[in-house]
């Protein structure tokens, strides 16, 4: 058999090399490569067998057989993410930043499910059965009957899995798992993905919906959740900005339903709740409506969601002025200042510009770029818009608006919650509108004249 030769990896998207480098030419990360001895290559062409081999036309396959039946983990907004429920036999990955609140999802998920009358296992590589049933007895959840185990061996976790054969496992995290087969120390790209592989393959093997914990990390010591990603069949993220108490739990990968959902829960004393309305609750500690502050109307996975953008533009001391953005993307911010300065004449040279998205969510709609350009000239020429006025469109780097999907429900979500009036691109399908009164604008240039009278 060939000598194992030694590679190194990527821990934060398992790129391989042949030699170290300080930068990850995949992912452009830096000190994030590790060495690892890889697995064995297995056997050689000559000696695979082909008689196992075995293929099937498409067209010889059962059609009736009907989709894949999910159970609902008792978590509405859990299942909302996963699509309608979990999926038997299916793999899912929860990433997170360390202390975002994995763990206390997925053991409300865990004894919400073993409510239902099903079989639940929670193995825990990270602390101790004690610990485990502590944080359960606080979330008042201490009479669930989850079944704990408290293991790192992963021979020791399959065999715990396959005695009992749970409908639900999960598994936290996946960093803290080893094999004995891969020489390298557990939370390696090698261990993380040999781990992950046989976890995948007992989901599929014995019809138990897994759930892998998966730890971001920020140096490149231990390997991130992206390392599996490809494996699994579903990849969740959970976030949230720290001092904050929304989290957000975001599908960015689903086999069995949409991606870009997303759940909403608030971090309480008593674990996680679910927030049925977000929108009420990111402009629920609004301020009065000052200068530079504009209410977003966007859609979140299939649910519209309201969330107030707020800037401030401040004379520069630096050469360089700054672009500070908080929740949005920075180029893009970019992007809106050159269109601003280029097709209205209104220039931010000279000015610092800092752009927060309130309330700890992360915006990547190109509708709100509208939102963005209306709180920046409401900041930079010190006028409010609109009293009780969302908004939302997307630029074209002409200067022109461009209508954007799913109007009617941003226009239906933004009266739910008081608001009277609306700005948006010319020729959105606004159906009804709610009851709004609305002002359909073709470019940035009558949106500056008749707004901001600039
Ligand atoms: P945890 O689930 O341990 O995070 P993770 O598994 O992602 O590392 O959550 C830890 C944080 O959650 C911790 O900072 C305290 C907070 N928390 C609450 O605010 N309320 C609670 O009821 C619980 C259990 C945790
Ligand atoms: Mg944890």
């Amino acid at each position: 058999m060939a000598k194992p030769v030694t590679q190194f990896a990527c821990t934060d998207c398992g790129a391989i090399h042949k030699k170290w480098t300080g930068r990850c030419d995949n992912c452009g990360a830096w000190n994030t490569i590790q060495e690892e001895v890889p697995l064995s290559q297995g056997p050689s062409r000559k000696a695979l067998g082909t008689a196992k081999g075995r293929r099937v036309a498409l067209t010889d396959l059962q059609t009736e057989e009907a989709p894949p039946p999910r159970t609902l983990s008792g978590l509405g907004e859990l299942d909302r993410v996963l699509g309608g429920g979990l999926v038997p036999a299916s793999a899912t990955l929860v990433g997170g930043d360390p202390g975002i609140g994995k763990s206390t999802l997925l053991l409300q998920a865990a004894a919400a499910f073993a409510r239902e009358g099903q079989p639940v296992i929670y193995v825990s590589g990270e602390e101790a059965t004690a610990q485990v049933r502590m944080r359960a007895q606080r979330l008042g959840l201490g009479d669930s009957p989850v079944k704990l185990a408290a293991e790192t061996n992963l021979r020791d976790v399959l065999t715990t899995l396959e005695a009992e054969r749970p409908a639900l496992a999960i598994v936290d995290s996946i960093q803290t798992m080893w094999v004995d087969t891969v020489e390298s120390a557990p939370g390696s790209v090698a261990q993380v993905r040999a781990c992950a592989q046989e976890l995948t393959q007992f989901a599929k093997r014995f019809g138990t919906a897994v759930v892998l914990v998966g730890h971001v990390t920020k140096e490149g010591q231990i390997a991130g959740p992206r390392v599996v990603e490809h494996m699994v069949d579903t990849v969740l993220y959970f976030e949230g900005e720290r001092g904050h108490q929304f989290r957000i739990l975001r599908a960015v990968k689903n086999r069995f339903g949409p991606a870009d959902e997303i759940g909403v829960f608030e971090m309480t004393g008593g674990g996680l709740a679910e927030v049925a309305n977000p929108s009420a609750l990111f402009l629920g500690d609004r301020d009065a409506p000052a200068p530079g502050s504009v209410v977003f109307a966007g859609i979140e996975g299939t649910r519209p969601v309201l969330v107030e953008i707020q800037a401030l533009v401040a004379p520069s001391q630096l050469a360089q002025p700054r672009r500070a953005v908080v929740g949005w993307d920075g180029s893009r911010l970019s992007m809106i200042l050159a269109v601003l300065e280029a097709r209205t004449g209104i220039s931010f040279a000279g000015l610092d510009v800092y752009l927060n998205v309130a309330g700890g969510i992360r915006i990547s709609e190109p509708a709100a770029d509208l939102a963005v350009a209306c709180a920046l000239l409401s900041a930079r020429e010190d006028a409010g818009v609109p009293p009780e006025t969302v908004v939302f469109g997307e630029l074209s780097l002409s200067g022109a608006l461009r209508p954007v999907a799913q109007a009617e429900n941003r226009l239906k979500e933004a009266a739910k919650l008081g608001f009277t009036a609306a700005m948006a691109p010319r020729g959105c399908k606004t159906g009804d509108a709610g009851g709004i009164a609305l002002r359909l604008l073709p470019d940035l240039a009558t949106l500056v004249g008749e707004v901001f009278g600039a």
